[in-house]
């Protein structure tokens, strides 16, 4: 065979194997959001260096079926809820966040619970709603009183990442009005956080917009949630501060060949790679009927219905979040008043809508917002106050048969 006939067949069978490859990283990537980390030193040493202090053990027991995770019922002390976790504004003793399990021989931060209280709200036309208010508590704490600022959180469902990556910053930049210079009592503003090479980025990831790359976004997972060390963090003992010793003197999982790391490189990117390539959640064509009263009530000020991408690797085209991907000040009652690198005390970024569908038969028993408070879209868009509140009051006052219809579109989302 001569050298030019040995490329060309090269050229030719690549892309095949290209894809092969690329069919086989997604099931390792998958694998890996799925695997179950053990505490070091294990037999197997690539699957250790869980904790010490960690929240789960996995990607997928707080992401299930790459879905969202739902808080405390409040009615079984044993329930802590899946997928919920207490944020807290750096604590000196507990760090970022409280972890609710410890490895062998080691003493959890707390348990968390939550308590709820009905509230009654009345429409114009007399139709009522009941929401939940929830309160949350840590309880049995491992090493002293908390002093930081304290906010619960609900794992958001992570299909549709490659495509939030896709969209042109510029056409997000375009969507913000910090000083609501339209007067329309929308502002929104863009999310500034560091980047992981340095520099400031436009933040995407995170219920405030504080990661700018799916990169940090799962670094931070790895540490945070599960304590493992990743090239972005390269503490071997997850959230343990310097005043939790025995944490930081156990054995890690930190390993020569993978360069001093728990989770090299290679496997963060498989990780970013499978969660990349899961198609957004919003697989059926919406009902047309609602889509104009979504525009007229004011939702669309914030839920962007269309972006265009030139780049999305899962099919390319336009995507359609029904987010701007920008902060918003929601009011009081979702506030939290912990800072973020993204948002700040009341500033959330608007939650995709997009996905609304596959939750449509769990109608009355979701867990929607940052701490999955909502059971439903009605009581979701109830709890919308500060840059929302006049949305919130024209869905109020909407006709019976229009709210119908604006809730059937959104269930079709
Ligand atoms: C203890 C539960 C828990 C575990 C374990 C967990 N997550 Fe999450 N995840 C969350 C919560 C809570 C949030 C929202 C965080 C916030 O407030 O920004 C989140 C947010 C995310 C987001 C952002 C989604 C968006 O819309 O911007 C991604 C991506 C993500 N997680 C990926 C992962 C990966 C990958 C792993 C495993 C390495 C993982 N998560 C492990 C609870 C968890
Ligand atoms: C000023 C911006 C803004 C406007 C206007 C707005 N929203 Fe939202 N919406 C948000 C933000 C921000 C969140 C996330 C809040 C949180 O997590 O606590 C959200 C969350 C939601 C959720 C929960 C989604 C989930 O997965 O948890 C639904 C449903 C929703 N909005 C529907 C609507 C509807 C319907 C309207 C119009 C009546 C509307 N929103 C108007 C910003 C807005």
């Amino acid at each position: 065979m001569t050298a030019r006939l040995l490329l060309l067949l090269l050229l030719l069978l690549a892309p095949a194997a290209a894809l092969a490859d690329r069919g086989l990283d997604l099931e390792i990537g998958k694998a890996l959001f799925e695997r179950l980390w053990v505490e070091a030193p294990a037999s197997t040493r690539a699957a250790d260096g869980l904790g010490p202090l960690y929240n789960a053990r996995s990607c997928a027991a707080c992401h299930p079926a790459a879905g969202r995770g739902r808080p405390p019922a409040g009615d079984d002390p044993e329930d802590q809820g899946i997928g919920f976790a207490i944020r807290l504004g750096n604590d000196p003793v507990y760090g970022r966040q409280v972890q609710i399990h410890g490895v062998t021989g080691h003493t959890a931060e707390g348990r968390v619970a939550a308590t709820w209280q009905d509230e009654k709200v009345a429409f114009p036309d007399g139709h009522v709603v009941v929401l939940r208010r929830p309160t949350f508590t840590v309880t049995g704490l491992g090493f002293g009183p908390i002093t930081a600022a304290v906010s619960a959180r609900v794992a958001p469902p992570v299909r549709g990442m490659g495509a939030l990556e896709a969209i042109p910053e510029a056409a997000i930049l375009a969507l913000a009005d910090p000083e609501d210079r339209d007067g329309d009592g929308v502002s929104g503003r863009a999310a500034r956080v560091p980047a992981p090479g340095g520099g400031m980025a436009l933040g995407r990831f995170g219920r405030k917009a504080s990661h700018a790359t799916l990169e940090s976004q799962d670094s931070d997972a790895f540490f945070l949630d599960i304590g493992m060390s990743t090239p972005l963090h390269r503490d071997p003992w997850g959230d343990c501060t310097p005043t939790q010793t025995a944490c930081r003197a156990a054995p890690h999982g930190d390993q020569p060949q993978f360069g001093g790391l728990e989770i090299p490189g290679e496997v963060l990117a498989l990780v970013d790679g499978y969660l990349r390539a899961l198609p957004p959640p919003g697989d059926r064509k919406p009902e047309g009927e609602g889509a104009a009263l979504f525009t007229a009530t004011g939702c669309a000020a914030c839920h962007t219905p269309r972006f265009d991408t030139g780049q999305f690797d899962t099919g390319g085209g336009p995507v359609h979040p029904y987010s701007d991907l920008l902060l918003h000040d929601m009011g009081p009652d979702l506030a939290d008043g912990l800072d973020e690198p993204g948002g700040t005390g009341a500033e959330w970024r608007t939650a995709p809508l997009w996905g609304l569908n596959r939750l449509a038969a769990d109608e009355g028993r979701l867990a929607l917002l940052h701490d999955g408070r909502a059971r439903g879209v009605e009581e979701a868009i109830l709890w919308h106050g500060g840059e929302a509140a006049r949305a919130r009051e024209r869905y109020r006052g909407l006709s019976r048969a229009d709210r119908d219809r604006l809730l059937r579109f959104l269930r079709s989302l």
